[in-house]
């Protein structure tokens, strides 16, 4: 892992004009991904996880959704200027990405080892011969058994775990510097869960490509990650290294992510919190904290306010009032004991 940034979001806003009304789906975001790094991106269920990353991949068509400001730039580039033609350079090839179930990425209707070929297809010099050969050395690489035989099935054949490696190694395959795994494992059972996460982890790893990995669920998050964005709402709440997260959070957010999920170090009466409510609703978000209605430290200010961001380290912020130097102290809410 190096310090070079390969992809650099900066205050970016996207919204999508619905007959309700315009939805804010993303508001001001802001973070890095260096080289090599694994990012978790984490937060309930309409937090805006998966729109932030389409914005990199400029996946939603300009007629229904639009930029309303920021920059992205990956490898050094503006990617929110770039043509649709550009664009079809980048996904797929520089910018690989692996969906939460792939049979909807995948075509039911073709074989496998036609669906990986036709990731070659304008973009290489390779023969026949050598392509194969690449394909089958990937297959390898993801833990395919039996790999010629795999390549002859349709989708429907394979289970939910072998699908999910064939979606890792088509992302993997045009070598690319950055992929973006949307709740990737998220269909599948626990325990082929952990291999996919293990695999996607080593392979990234050691070939030394960068992740965004999305999810509502900070255990995958443990297992896998370097650097945590927390989202609610929107916008950015908190980021930091995990250890950072899970042992010093500074958002009652994060707190509240963290008693709602099991831990190997929970005693027998600690009990689960759920957060109670839900996210706001994103066609007229509050102007102050995005979190205040559900949050049990709320201050007048928080209703009235965006809170500022709080620079805990380099790696670690907030933005939360409860860190602003006039905030009135309260229960600290590390309190609470993190970790896996
Ligand atoms: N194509 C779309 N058209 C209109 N609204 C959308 C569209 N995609 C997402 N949204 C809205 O944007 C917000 C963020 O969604 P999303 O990024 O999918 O959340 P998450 O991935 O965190 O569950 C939600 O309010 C969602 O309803
Ligand atoms: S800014 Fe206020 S409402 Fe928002 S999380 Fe912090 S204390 Fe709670
Ligand atoms: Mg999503």
């Amino acid at each position: 892992m190096s310090e070079n940034p390969i992809l650099e979001m900066n205050h970016v806003s996207f919204s999508f004009h619905t007959y309700g009304g315009v939805v804010k789906a993303v508001r001001d975001v802001s973070f890095q991904v260096k080289e090599g790094e694994i990012l978790g991106i984490v937060g309930e269920s309409g937090c805006g996880k998966s729109v932030t990353a389409q914005c990199i991949l400029k996946l939603n068509p300009e007629s229904a959704g639009f930029f309303e400001g920021g920059s992205i730039q990956y490898k050094g580039e503006e990617i929110i200027t770039k043509t649709d033609r550009e664009m079809r350079k980048i996904r797929g090839k520089e910018i690989g990405f692996i969906f939460q179930d792939p049979m909807t990425s995948l075509n039911p209707t073709m074989r496998i080892g036609k669906q990986i070929e036709e990731v070659f297809t304008g973009r290489t010099t390779m023969s026949r011969q050598e392509r194969k050969a690449a394909i089958l050395d990937i297959l390898q690489k993801v833990g395919i058994t039996d790999p010629e035989r795999r390549l002859k099935q349709y989708p429907h054949e394979l289970s939910g775990g072998m699908r999910q490696r064939i979606g890792i190694a088509i992302a993997l395959i045009g070598n690319p510097g950055l992929i973006i795994a949307d709740e990737p494992t998220t269909s599948l059972d626990v325990t082929i869960e952990a291999q996919i996460l293990s695999l996607l982890k080593t392979l990234c790893k050691t070939l030394n490509v960068a992740v965004i990995i999305i999810t509502h669920d900070l255990g995958v998050i443990a297992k896998v990650c370097d650097r945590v964005l927390v989202m609610y709402g929107g916008k950015v709440v908190e980021s930091g290294l995990v250890d950072d997260i899970f042992y010093k959070k500074g958002h009652p957010y994060t707190k509240g992510l963290l008693q709602s999920i099991a831990r190997l170090d929970m005693k027998k009466e600690d009990v689960l919190i759920s957060i109670e409510g839900t996210p706001p609703d994103l066609f007229s978000p509050p102007k102050g904290c995005p979190f205040a209605v559900r949050c049990e430290y709320a201050m007048e200010v928080c209703y009235e306010q965006m809170p500022e961001k709080t620079d805990f380290t380099k790696d670690h912020y907030t933005f939360c009032w409860l860190q602003h130097p006039y905030a009135p102290k309260t229960e600290d809410i590390n309190q609470l004991k993190g970790g896996f």
